[in-house]
């Protein structure tokens, strides 16, 4: 079964989804080798600006030089701020660090600042553009798979507090976001598949069909070439979808949260380190949100087995037993899930699903039922 693509590829495999905001619509171009076409799509967005791009290390390594030429090539002045890589950048220090290195080169509001990573350097440089001279457009270019179906699309930008992820940012849009799928081809594979479940969530939340298709092209996606490129557009089409109807997750949005409230209690509960990645979590979560409205009668057992085999055939983690090394006992886990969502007299915010692309809000969980679910799970 072929999901219907969202977006015809032309003859050199770039594809375009419009996000469509009143006002602030933009274009998330797609497609292998994109890097090089920076030069040429920015002078046509933006005549006469300057660029500041900012990356880590390591993407500087394989990426900056090709960006770099792209911007001489079309006479765009620019200037590099580069950051050490890790999440720990995400911080008050490492917003210091972009602002103050922005001012000093003198980006103005006229100018662009281009975003070159993942999602730490997406959501850093995006929260510091919004903050530069009360706001400043910026250019996403997301290295990462999991940037580019996710994190760089939708304007949701920020930094770490001390007390917790994503405590404080701001919704800031970018002007444009450009993915090259050829820049996937540099990460590690399990940074790949950690990337695939962001994917994956797309049709287990709201597209059966692409689910379907992903059944069949998991592989491939992960492989490289034009699956790759086909996922990467239909996940991004998914969520530019969402984020036009709810930019501001008052409502609609809190969807793309599938997988993430149990989730983030196992990546809190690893302490958010090598032992399990950001994908990972979300892939055991998903599992755990299908298994537990399977458990409430809300969907199929044969649904969340559905779910649970394809992401097992692309190699990510989906039972709480593969996460490698010690966890919090259940009341730890349930301490995790309460910091991380609202709690209404033990009633909790999850985002349940009736079948395969059919997840909806659930504002009135009970918290034993959780805890329950939770503690036979460990051992499943
Ligand atoms: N990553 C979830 C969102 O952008 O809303």
């Amino acid at each position: 079964m072929t999901a219907a693509p969202a977006s015809p590829a032309d003859t050199s495999g770039l594809r375009t989804v419009r996000v469509d905001l009143s006002g602030r619509a933009y274009d998330i171009a797609i497609g292998p080798g994109l890097l090089a076409s920076l030069g040429t799509r920015i002078a046509a967005l933006r005549p006469g600006a300057r660029v500041a791009i900012v990356t880590d290390r390591n993407v500087a390594d394989t990426h900056l030089a090709t960006v770099e030429q792209a911007l001489d090539g079309a006479g765009i002045a620019h200037s590099a701020i580069v950051v050490a890589p890790g999440e720990k950048t995400k911080s008050y220090a490492g917003l210091e660090q972009v602002t103050e290195g922005l001012i000093a080169a003198r980006v103005e509001r006229r100018d662009l600042v281009l975003a070159l990573g993942g999602g730490v350097v997406g959501d850093l440089t995006g929260f510091a553009a919004a903050v530069l001279r009360r706001g400043v457009d910026f250019v996403q270019a997301p290295t990462t798979l999991l940037a580019q179906v996710d994190s760089s699309v939708g304007g949701k930008t920020g930094i770490n507090s001390p007390q917790g992820k994503n405590l404080v940012g701001a919704f800031h849009q970018p002007v444009l976001v450009v993915a090259d799928t050829a820049a996937l081809d540099t990460l590690p594979a399990r940074e790949l598949r950690a990337g695939y479940a962001e994917v994956a969530k797309y049709g287990l939340l709201g597209d059966a069909a692409l689910f379907s298709w992903l059944e069949s092209k998991g592989r491939e996606v992960i492989a490289g070439g034009e699956a790759r490129g086909e996922a990467v557009a239909a996940s991004c089409a998914a969520k530019a979808a969402i984020v036009a109807r709810d930019e501001k997750e008052t409502g609609d949005r809190a969807l793309l949260n599938l997988g993430h409230t149990f989730g983030h209690a196992l990546e809190a509960g690893a302490g958010f380190s090598h032992r399990l990645l950001h994908g990972e979590a979300v892939s055991i979560g998903m599992c755990l949100a299908f298994a537990f409205s399977a458990r409430l009668g809300l969907c199929t057992g044969q649904d969340a087995v559905r779910a649970q085999r394809h992401l097992e055939s692309v190699g990510l983690p989906t039972r709480i037993a593969d996460v490698p090394g010690d966890l919090p006992d259940t009341d730890g886990l349930m301490t995790l899930i309460a910091q991380d969502k609202k709690v209404s007299r033990g009633a909790l915010t999850f985002i349940l699903t009736r079948g395969i692309g059919e997840a909806f809000i659930a504002k009135d969980v009970d918290g034993a039922q959780v805890r329950a679910f939770l503690q036979d799970m460990r051992t499943a």
